[in-house]
């Protein structure tokens, strides 16, 4: 089957953030800032350099502070006119990439990362490829970005294409784990929180995937799995059975998994230092923090 050009993403928020608990109880979990800009802010950018018009939000009536995030604040703007403050405005195409159109979607319930991505499913065409990021995940890299350098890759091979990265193997628990073959990272088998005994490797699923449309018609079969909830690691395992799947091994960069306090806590400490403005002083600070004290 010849495809479409890959343009869309699915960015799914209808998550309940209950390892943030109580922060998120009323602020979605993808609000949280990292320095100075929520999590969802730097997926969105991500997904805009690898050539992503059209981001669609999988989300939940809890989480209007998203759309609102990425719409034009009227009474914002009109107020720090009238108060001579207009230059902390920080222009709506500098939050939202110019070009990049944002819609929404419902996930009535969190029944789990596959069914998320199910309710995305009327806006895919039958013959279209999709990115999906979680926006959770952060992937810095000091060049270009992962889904970027991804989107090259899949533009060769034309299947699908998931970031893969090593994680210590007493965690693989943690995460969708995949077996690969050769020096093209052909992915052989998937699992979800495998046991450390049972795991195949101890390569994790890392957030970033490019799909053939395929993986659409196998959630819509995909049953409840890990934690009683429709996995999308248990639909890529049945996309093996009929596709080839390959991994993309994110190098020159580093990710960070913003849905765990402690990931969270270094993705600020290293954004802030790596920050232009903030980076030189902030740095000087830690240099001077006597740990011991505290
Ligand atoms: P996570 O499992 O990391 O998020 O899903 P969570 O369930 O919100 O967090 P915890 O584990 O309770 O702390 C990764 C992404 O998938 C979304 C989440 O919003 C998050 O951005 N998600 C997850 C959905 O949209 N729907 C779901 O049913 C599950």
């Amino acid at each position: 089957m010849s495809y479409k050009p890959l343009t869309k993403a699915i960015l799914p928020v209808a998550g309940l953030g209950t390892r943030f608990l109580p922060a998120t109880k009323a602020i979605p979990k993808e609000m949280l800032t990292v320095v100075d800009k929520p999590l969802i802010q730097y997926i969105i950018h991500e997904a805009a350099e690898a050539g992503i018009t059209d981001i669609i939000l999988v989300t939940h009536s809890s989480k209007g502070a998203i759309e609102n995030h990425f719409d034009k604040h009227y009474e914002l703007e009109k107020e720090l006119e009238l108060r001579g403050k207009m230059d902390r405005m920080v222009p709506l195409n500098e939050i939202t990439p110019k070009g990049v159109r944002i819609v929404s979607v419902r996930q009535p319930e969190a029944l789990g990362l596959g069914h998320a991505i199910l309710c995305a499913a009327p806006i895919i065409a039958e013959n279209e490829p999709f990115a999906v990021l979680l926006p959770d995940v952060l992937m810095h890299h000091p060049v270009k970005g992962c889904l970027a350098q991804m989107a090259e890759t899949y533009e060769k091979v034309h299947t699908s294409v998931v970031a893969l990265e090593e994680v210590p193997q007493d965690q693989v628990e943690k995460y969708g784990i995949a077996d690969v073959k050769g020096p093209d990272l052909r992915i052989t088998e998937l699992v979800e929180k495998p046991s450390i005994e049972e795991a195949p490797s101890n390569l994790s699923v890392v957030g970033r995937y490019i799909f053939t449309p395929r993986v659409m018609e196998l959630l819509k079969h995909t049953k409840p799995g890990a934690g009683g909830e429709i996995q999308l690691t248990d639909a890529m395992d049945d996309l093996l059975k009929e596709e080839v799947m390959f991994g993309f091994e994110f190098k020159g960069g580093k990710s960070y998994d913003c849905g765990d306090k402690l990931g969270y806590l270094q993705a600020n400490v290293e954004y802030a230092l790596r920050d232009a403005k903030l980076g030189e002083d902030f740095k000087a600070y830690l240099d001077a923090l006597e740990t011991k004290e505290i």
